[in-house]
């Protein structure tokens, strides 16, 4: 089915049962400011000095989802606006591939850009939109949430509309065990996520219940189908930690580079998401013998770009 659809008839989300499903949508791409052509996004030079720092905090604020029942991973609204900030200018599109709760979508309508998030699950696309409905007066853009795999995001979108790919993706089926909070210290390790599997599903098409190389081919696969949808030099950023298992390092942020890599990507940056600031009440791991770090104070922003034809 490839039928057209007008901007006024589209509902904010889309699911499986629609009419709407696996057709083309009509969104707005193309910049609303009037900053020169050859600049990348909005900013001043002074913010641009400020945003080079490789290593970045961003905290949570009230409208943010911290309840692990709605949303098991959700990231902060400020590092989504961050990200749209520095890869896009106003009326641009974004695109989340896993889209969750939606946060990527908030950030969108907070800064007037265009987006689109594609979940596998339908819950995740209505908490996307109760978060829309609170739309702000100053957004001309539109935000869509989509039920559907991320291996089908060709369906929906022209090529070379998108201008910025972000997201944060399932960590292969590293968090699909149960919880043993061993990087909690004290009472907070027996807290209501101890013995629960923070899985998002059990759906065979979840990248969360892949083992590492398999998911990386999957992500590849899915990389691969989005790229002739980027704009040329558009970015896409990916935000992943490495994690331990069994006493060993997964090196997630690695098999990523390298698949992407083969699937025609070039990565440009490698940003550090400095959690000190959201993580407290550590556990003591290692000590005296075995130095281990701890992987949840810190997460990889991989930015990649599609290079220039
Ligand atoms: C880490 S979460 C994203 C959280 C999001 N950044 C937020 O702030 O809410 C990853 C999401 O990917 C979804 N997912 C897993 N496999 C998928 C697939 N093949 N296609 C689309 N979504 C998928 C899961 O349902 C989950 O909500």
């Amino acid at each position: 089915m490839n039928t057209e659809t007008t901007e006024s008839s589209l509902p904010r989300t889309i699911n499986e049962a629609s009419e709407l499903y696996r057709t083309r949508i009509r969104i707005g791409y193309t910049k609303t400011c009037d900053c020169p052509p050859n600049h990348l996004n909005c900013m001043t030079a002074k913010e641009w000095v400020k945003s080079q720092v490789g290593v970045r905090q961003f905290s949570y604020e009230g409208r943010d989802i911290r309840d692990k029942n709605l949303h098991p991973a959700t990231f902060p609204i400020s590092l989504a606006r961050r990200m749209i900030e520095l890869f896009t200018h106003v009326g641009e599109l974004v695109v989340d591939p896993f889209v969750g709760s939606g946060t990527t979508l908030v950030a969108a309508q907070d800064l007037n850009r265009n987006a689109v998030g594609f979940d596998l699950q339908e819950a995740y696309i209505k908490l996307c939109q109760e978060r829309l409905s609170s739309n702000n007066f100053f957004n001309q853009a539109q935000q869509l949430a989509i039920q559907d795999d991320a291996l089908h995001i060709d369906h929906y979108l022209e090529p070379e509309t998108v201008k910025l790919i972000w997201t944060s993706p399932p960590y292969a089926n590293l968090l699909n065990r149960k919880r043993k909070n061993k990087s909690r210290r004290g009472v907070e390790r027996k807290n209501e996520q101890f013995g629960k599997v923070e899985q998002y599903s059990q759906d065979p098409r979840d990248l969360g219940t892949m083992p590492l190389e398999e998911y990386a081919t999957a992500m590849g696969d899915i990389y691969e189908r989005l790229l002739p949808l980027l704009q040329p030099k558009g970015h896409c950023v990916i935000n992943v930690p490495d994690m331990w298992w069994e006493n060993e390092r997964i090196t997630i942020h690695v098999a990523l580079i390298e698949e992407l890599r083969k699937r025609g990507y070039e990565l440009r940056n490698t940003i550090i998401w400095d959690r000190t600031n959201i993580v407290n009440g550590i556990g003591i791991f290692g000590w005296p013998s075995n130095y281990i770090t701890m992987g949840t104070t810190f997460e990889y922003l991989l930015d990649f770009w599609r290079p220039p034809d």
